[in-house]
């Protein structure tokens, strides 16, 4: 990678140390890197003490002795969901909440622990009344409402492996998800609540599971009431069977290395990977980083990650993490617009929010709102903010620090992915003098780098590929039924190293910054431009609300940049020479080299339904090829709008 394609995010010279209030008080000090860098391996040791509660302790940390097939805390023996549930009640805080839940249409439940106690009991009872048992997949396919976290904790509870998959899936996903697990059972519901109305999801159940032979029984959670087709064999209502069961389940204890769950994540081909994270390790690594990147205080703080359970995300930072640390948190069912677009700081300021953890582009969709909807809010209870997903600009970082941190919460921008299980590199938010826009430093126990092509480490200053040099405790441990593909993916570019897929850069302090996903790095004329870059340069001119870039193939320069850019609302249509005025702007950013060759105005931008931008649709866009698949669109129209405009301007 040139330095002159870097200059722009590396021009980015703002710091914000913790202030000594923060820090006085916060989880984690510096101590914790030079405990860790002294001994990693017993300092995995003495946090598994710390933060979890065993049956029976290990007999190993780690064992390495087969890479890259890992097992941590070997012979050790506990129960997850006691570990999330029982032993806060135990310790005494059953009154505590553990869950306000929100749903759309503004009704509420809350939960404490000792509710989620007996909801979990029961629902591991129902679950072996239905012939599930240890090692058995289930399915779980339902919208954010507190039973799909009981469903979870119920299956960890027996030692069944839960599959969740994401309620925006087609019954198609939903279909290829069961079958390549040999689900038994699959949860769901009559439907959920998105932007007012009703959605259902028990249709996409039944046209899934006719295709299914492992499926013996669906449940069904009752949420919006809607009318659904019923098998009298199959089908069987949670609240009949859930509601009948004894309040009390002995939580047995399970291996250290048996299978929590699988997720199921796309590749570079179109077969999901099922990820599959096991139990110890994964619940420590969870707990560890959940406790010490957003400083939580189980006793004070109220948490709340506006993922949906169905993404990695909400499995370790909904679900495994916040409970582990006996927290309080929010859980909120629908979608950040509804019944308008202050719905979220609504929330915030309801509950009295001091921990947010979400993703750039909801960040930068409230940035093209404006400040005065979130203005109009008391937010003064937040005192961290956290950024997950993908690479946040600067400028996104410095307004969610400024107009929702009141310019004052650190920000911790997270990096991590569903194979790494939990958070890997974040500034600590009580010690690290935070760089907008880097995710800086591998967390304590966490070793990484950045090599180039040749494997070799790239001295500071320069870019590469970010690989992770040493296991981690919640590292995946395979690929469900897959082992050659989880070798082939991984461990195979560079050897004894994990291959994490994005480009990154060592600053000159060797802090890292993440530049997108290797295939979104553009080659122009042999410099080696970041999409993200780019788009970072587009998005620090006033005009600009979002934008996405990708590298067309162009016959002159190898690639071309093709950037598409929606305009602030301030901005109107931007004037006539907005195009060249954003060509210009990211030259003078970057360097010429970066200057798009083409720059689109439009209205939307293709997103998945988790909110990541599709480039290899914008790609096909840019090169004039028909459009790939177009299934996994939150909005699937949206390429239409973006194709007519590209030819009525070109
Ligand atoms: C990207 C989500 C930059 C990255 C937890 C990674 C990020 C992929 C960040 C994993 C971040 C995630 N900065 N990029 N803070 N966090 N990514 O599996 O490309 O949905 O490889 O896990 O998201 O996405 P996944």
């Amino acid at each position: 990678m040139t330095s002159d394609a870097l200059s722009n995010l590396l021009h980015e010279d703002r710091r914000f140390p913790p202030s000594p209030e923060f820090a006085a008080q916060a989880n984690a000090t510096a101590a914790l890197y030079d405990e860790a860098r002294a001994d990693r391996l017993a300092f995995w040791d003495r946090q598994a003490r710390e933060l979890l509660s065993w049956e029976r302790e290990w007999d190993q940390v780690l064992d390495w002795s087969n890479p890259p097939f890992a097992k941590w805390f070997v012979g050790g023996r506990l129960n997850v969901a006691y570990n999330c549930v029982d032993r806060h009640v135990e310790a005494g805080n059953g009154d505590r909440v553990a869950i306000h839940w929100e749903g759309e249409p503004g009704d509420s439940r809350t939960l404490t622990y000792a509710d989620l106690q007996r909801e979990v009991s029961q629902a591991a009872n129902a679950l072996t009344a239905l012939g599930v048992g240890h090692g058995d997949r289930v399915a779980i396919y339902l919208p954010m409402i507190p039973e799909t976290v009981v469903a979870m904790l119920a299956c960890a509870r027996i030692g069944a492996i839960h599959s969740v998959v994401f309620g925006g899936f087609s019954a198609e996903a939903l279909r290829s998800r069961i079958n390549d697990a040999e689900a038994k059972l699959v949860i769901t519901a009559d439907g959920g609540y998105r932007r007012g109305k009703p959605s259902s999801l028990k249709p996409a159940v039944d046209e899934a599971v006719a295709k299914c032979p492992s499926v013996d029984k669906v449940l069904v959670v009752r949420r919006t009431e809607q009318d659904v087709d019923w098998d009298d064999t199959r089908d069987v209502w949670w609240h009949d069977i859930v509601g009948a069961q004894p309040a009390h389940h002995t939580p047995e204890p399970h291996d250290s290395e048996d299978t929590l769950y699988i997720l199921y994540t796309s590749g570079t081909t179109g077969k999901p990977k099922g990820i599959k994270h096991t139990s110890g390790g994964y619940l420590l690594q969870t707990a560890y980083t959940h406790r010490n990147v957003f400083d939580l205080k189980p006793e004070t703080d109220v948490y709340w990650c506006t993922a949906d359970v169905g993404w990695v995300t909400g499995h370790s930072y909904i679900v495994y993490g916040p409970l582990a640390n006996g927290a309080t948190q929010v859980i909120y069912e629908g979608t950040p617009d509804y019944p308008e677009p202050g719905r979220w700081w609504d929330v915030v300021e309801k509950y009295g929010v001091t921990i947010l953890y979400t993703a750039p582009t909801a960040i930068r969709t409230f940035m093209k709102q404006g400040e005065e909807i979130p203005g109009r809010r008391d937010l003064s209870s937040l005192r961290v903010l956290g950024s997950v997903g993908e690479p946040i600009n600067p400028e996104a970082w410095i307004w969610y620090r400024r107009v929702i941190g009141g310019d004052r919460t650190p920000v911790v921008d997270t990096w991590w992915q569903t194979e790494t299980g939990a958070i890997m590199i974040s500034p600590l938010p009580g010690v690290t003098s935070a760089k907008p826009g880097s995710a800086q430093v591998a967390l304590p126990g966490i070793v990484a780098d950045v090599v180039d092509d040749g494997g070799n480490v790239v001295p500071d200053g320069h870019g590469g590929y970010l690989v992770l040099t040493e296991p981690w405790p919640s590292m995946l441990r395979t690929i469900w039924g897959d082992d050659q593909r989880f070798i082939d993916t991984y461990w195979s570019r560079f050897e004894n190293r994990y291959f994490a897929g994005d480009g990154a850069k060592k600053d000159e302090d060797g802090d890292i910054w993440l530049l997108g996903r290797v295939d979104d790095v553009m080659n122009v004329s042999g410099h080696r431009i970041s999409t993200t870059e780019v788009e970072s340069a587009l998005v620090s001119h006033e005009k600009v609300a979002e934008a996405a870039v990708v590298g067309a193939s162009d016959p002159t320069t190898g690639q071309g940049i093709v950037a598409f850019v929606i305009l602030r609302a301030a901005a109107g249509d931007g004037g006539a020479d907005v195009v060249k005025e954003l060509r210009d702007h990211v030259a003078k950013e970057i360097g010429p080299i970066a200057k798009p060759r083409q720059i689109l105005v439009v209205a939307e931008l293709p997103k998945t339904r988790s909110g990541k931008i599709m480039r290899r649709l914008l790609r096909d866009v840019a090169e004039n090829r028909e459009l790939g698949d177009v299934q996994t669109l939150a909005d699937p129209t949206v390429m239409n709008l973006i194709s007519q405009g590209l030819s009525s301007s070109s």
